[in-house]
Order: structure tokens, then C-alpha cells, then sequence
């Protein structure tokens, strides 16, 4: 149904006099032309059902909070407060507190970083860090190169900044220098300006990958030929299940890299801490443009990451995230492998996700509504694309269920799988994209 176009009555107290909108929104011809290009995420219109708790949600990265101590994070916020209450809850610097970043700096150490405390500026969680970068360095139809597939939210900030996202593919080692280069030349070529390269280098959100030791430094060396800045996003680096940290992109070009990092991933994602490195120049600009959008991070927030850092055995938390994230990964490849041979995916080595690439013919966008039916739930490899394509692939995640609500989720979304299978065996391919939520039976749950 159309929406029916109303003008606002100029007699309507308080609402500008001369606007057409809709029923559903007023306002809708006021909004800049940016906030036409937004879209909720495929993830976030997923979430309400999918966080239902009959649902096996194989769909969000969310962190298994469960494994932290909490009755002792607790007590540590309870002291926050009443002991430093009057900084803990009043603003705080721009650029976040000086303590902290200096702290930052020790653990950016781990992955070969060498940073001064000055050249940190603390973000709400590595989200804001990519929004700050986009809004400093991007005009509408500037160009940025990205991995294909890449981070959901990051395609969002970009898009929502008006960025032509073109994609470079990636293979078992992260992203192809070769395609990178190629594709660096052909946009010089066509005369587009390409900004930044937006990588995610140590265990891919979604594709799992991590860029390989020898891969780093080629990467570094094209971009900085091309004249090209690199934004490395990495809040899963100290996540890798079998191996020491490889070093980060920063550490080879701290003159051509911005840095990304977060504690929402080694900690909780619930502070919203992250933090961005940045060439001195660009520094400024981010904590102009990252006081203009919030003024100053949290300080509690701030200050439970110090104390959390300061007392509590920070590093073998994160040794027992992996070993908690290791056995989940495991009961997951080890489900697809018994009941969803017909696909294919990645090992991942660490992190939070395995790319599945579907048998021929399957659709993961509309194969998600009788998913979700059979109570399962994962995110479809679209959203993970500017441009929606993808469908042969989704994204599953064993961070946060439990191993065995792992293997039931991949058996429950076996039978959809197979179900599907037996459509295009069928119909065709174009049939069962055609299938709607409804026609599919929810299998038998006991
Ligand atoms: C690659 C990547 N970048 C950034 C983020 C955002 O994390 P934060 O909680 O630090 O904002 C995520 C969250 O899943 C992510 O996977």
C-alpha cells in the first residue's frame, strides 16, 4: 500500500507550516539527502527475534559475557563510584583521560605498536572511531577501498557518509595484494579518488580470514605508492586461538595507518571504550570531530577499564576467552561438518565467525525468514556487500551460545538447508527464493 502524502495543516501548532511527509513520517521530505541512503542493518532488524530465547542466534557478535567475574566487576564499579564518583561522573577531556592511554599503549604494544599515550584518542567503542574517520576524511562520492565482504557497521557509517565503497577480494591469507593493486590502478585510471583502505586484518569479521605475515608489508607498500591511508580496524586481535598476535599494519606505517582498536571484544562491549591511533595531523581532527558528535568519552566508563586493567588479570581473561572460543569454533565445524556437508567454509584460527559458502543455487537472504521460523537465526551474506550482493554465502558466529546450542542451531538450520536443497532440486533456483516464511513447517523441536 502507498503511503498516502500529507501537507501539513499551516493552522498546526508548533510543526513548521510547509512540509509533505507521510502518515508514517511527517517529516519525510525534510530529512538530508544522507539520511534517505541510511538503512538498518540486516543484523539489527533481526535482533528482536532473534534474540528470542527459543531462537539459536548464530547471527550477532556478541561476546560471552558469562566468562567474566562479574560479582568482582561489580564490586570494582561500586568503588568507582563511591570513591571517585566526582570524576567518574562528571565530563571529561576530549580526547579521553591521559591514564588510560597511556594503558592503551601497553596493550597496543602486544601487537608491535610503539605509541605515545598523546597520540591515542579514546572512542565510544571502535564504531565511533570509524564514523570520526569517515566524517573527516570522506565528501560525498569520495571512494574507499574495502575487503569484500566487509564489517556490516562500517559499511553503514560509509554509506550513511555518502562513500562509494569498492570491494578487493580476499582469499584463506586476508586480502590479495595483487587485486588491491589492480584495483588502485583502474580507479586512478577512471579518475576516481580513493581516500582510505578499510581493512580488517586479524580474524575477518565476516570471512574469518586473518592477512598473512607476508602479505602486511606488500599491503602497506601499495597503499603508500598509491598515495592510498589505511584504516585498520582490529578488535579481534588478541583473539587468535593457536598463535601470537602478528604485527599490525601501524606498526610497519605509523605515518600511513589510522588504527582502530576496542576493548568490547577482550572485555565488554558494554563500557563502548574503544580508541583510535592516528598520524599527528589527523589526531586533531579526530578529537574536533569526536568532541563536536559526544563532547567526551564516559569517564566510569573509562575508569573501569583503567581499574579492570590495573587489577584484575586482564591477559589471562583473554587467554580464557580463547580457550572459551576455541572449543565454540570447534562445535561449530564440527556441526557443519556432520550436518550441513553440502556446504563449504573457512577454519577460522580466532575470533568470532565462520563464512559459509552455500551449495549451488541456495539464496541466504531469503532463506532467513524460514530459518528464523526454524528457529535458528545468522546473518545473510548480503549485508556484508554495498552493493547486496552475497546471497551465496552467510555469516555464522559461536561466540555467544554455548557449544551445544551451537550444534543445534547448525542442525536446526540443516533441515532448512536441505529443505531448500530439495526446492531447487525441484523447482529451480528461482523458486526458492520465492518461498515465503510461512510455507516452510518448523521441524520437529524436542
Ligand atoms: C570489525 C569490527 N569493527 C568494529 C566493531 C565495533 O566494535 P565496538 O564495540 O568497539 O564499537 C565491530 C563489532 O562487532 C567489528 O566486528
Amino acid at each position: 500500500m502507498a503511503w498516502q502524502t500529507v501537507r501539513m495543516n499551516e493552522s498546526t501548532p508548533n510543526v513548521p507550516p510547509v512540509t509533505e511527509g507521510t502518515r508514517l513520517d511527517p517529516w519525510l521530505n525534510s530529512y538530508a539527502a544522507r539520511a534517505h541512503r541510511m538503512r538498518a542493518s540486516e543484523i539489527r532488524a533481526l535482533f528482536a527475534v532473534a534474540s528470542r530465547p527459543e531462537v539459536v542466534s548464530l547471527a550477532g557478535g556478541m561476546p560471552y559475557i558469562g566468562g567474566l567475574p562479574l560479582g568482582d566487576i561489580g564490586e570494582m564499579m561500586r568503588r568507582i563510584v563511591v570513591e571517585r564518583g566526582e570524576v567518574a561522573l562528571q565530563y571529561g577531556s576530549g580526547q579521553g583521560d591521559e591514564y588510560l592511554r597511556e594503558q592503551i599503549t601497553q596493550v597496543m604494544a602486544l601487537e608491535s605498536i610503539v605509541a605515545h599515550p598523546d597520540d591515542v584518542v579514546v572512542t565510544t567503542g571502535s564504531q565511533q572511531g570509524l564514523d570520526i574517520v569517515t566524517n573527516i576524511f570522506i565528501d560525498p562520492g569520495d571512494v574507499i577501498v574495502a575487503e569484500a565482504p566487509s564489517y556490516v557497521g562500517a559499511l553503514g557509517v560509509f554509506r550513511a557518509r555518502e562513500a562509494d565503497v569498492v570491494h578487493v577480494p580476499m582469499d584463506a591469507d586476508g586480502l590479495i595484494p595483487s587485486a588491491l593493486e589492480e584495483t588502485l590502478v583502474s580507479l586512478k585510471a577512471a579518475g576516481r579518488r580513493v581516500k582510505f583502505l578499510y581493512t580488517v586484518p586479524n580474524y575477518h569479521n565476516p570471512a574469518g580470514v586473518t592477512l598473512s605475515a607476508e602479505r602486511r608489508p606488500q599491503i602497506v607498500e601499495i597503499c603508500h605508492r598509491h598515495g592510498v591511508l589505511i584504516l585498520e580496524d582490529n578488535p579481534y586481535g588478541l583473539l587468535g586461538f593457536d598463535r601470537e598476535p602478528l604485527p599490525a599494519l601501524r606498526s610497519l606505517s605509523p605515518e600511513g595507518v589510522i588504527y582502530l582498536g576496542s576493548f568490547s571484544k577482550t572485555f565488554a562491549p558494554g563500557y563502548r571504550v574503544g580508541w583510535a591511533v592516528a598520524p599527528h595531523a589527523v589526531r586533531e581532527k579526530l578529537i574536533l570531530a569526536s568532541e563536536a558528535a559526544i563532547l567526551s568519552p564516559s569517564n566510569m566508563s573509562q575508569m573501569a577499564i583503567s581499574a579492570y586493567l590495573d587489577h584484575f588479570d586482564w591477559q589471562g581473561q583473554i587467554k580464557a576467552f580463547r580457550e572459551q572460543y576455541r572449543e565454540r569454533r570447534d562445535a561449530m565445524i564440527g556441526a557443519l561438518q556432520e550436518y550441513i556437508p553440502s556446504a563449504t567454509w573457512n577454519v577460522p584460527d580466532g575470533g568470532f565467525y565462520v563464512w559459509v559458502k552455500l551449495p549451488e543455487g541456495l539464496d541466504s537472504k531469503s532463506m532467513l525468514p524460514r530459518a528464523v521460523t526454524a528457529r535458528v537465526a545468522y546473518v545473510a551474506g548480503t549485508a556484508f556487500f554495498m552493493d547486496g550482493s552475497g546471497a551465496g554465502h552467510m555469516r555464522l558466529s559461536y561466540c555467544y551460545p554455548t557449544p551445544d546450542r551451537i550444534r543445534e542451531g547448525v542442525k536446526r538450520l540443516a533441515t532448512v538447508v536441505d529443505a531448500e536443497l530439495e526446492t531447487v532440486r525441484i523447482f529451480g533456483a528461482a523458486a526458492s527464493a520465492s518461498q515465503t516464511a510461512v510455507d516452510f513447517p518448523a521441524p520437529d523441536l524436542a
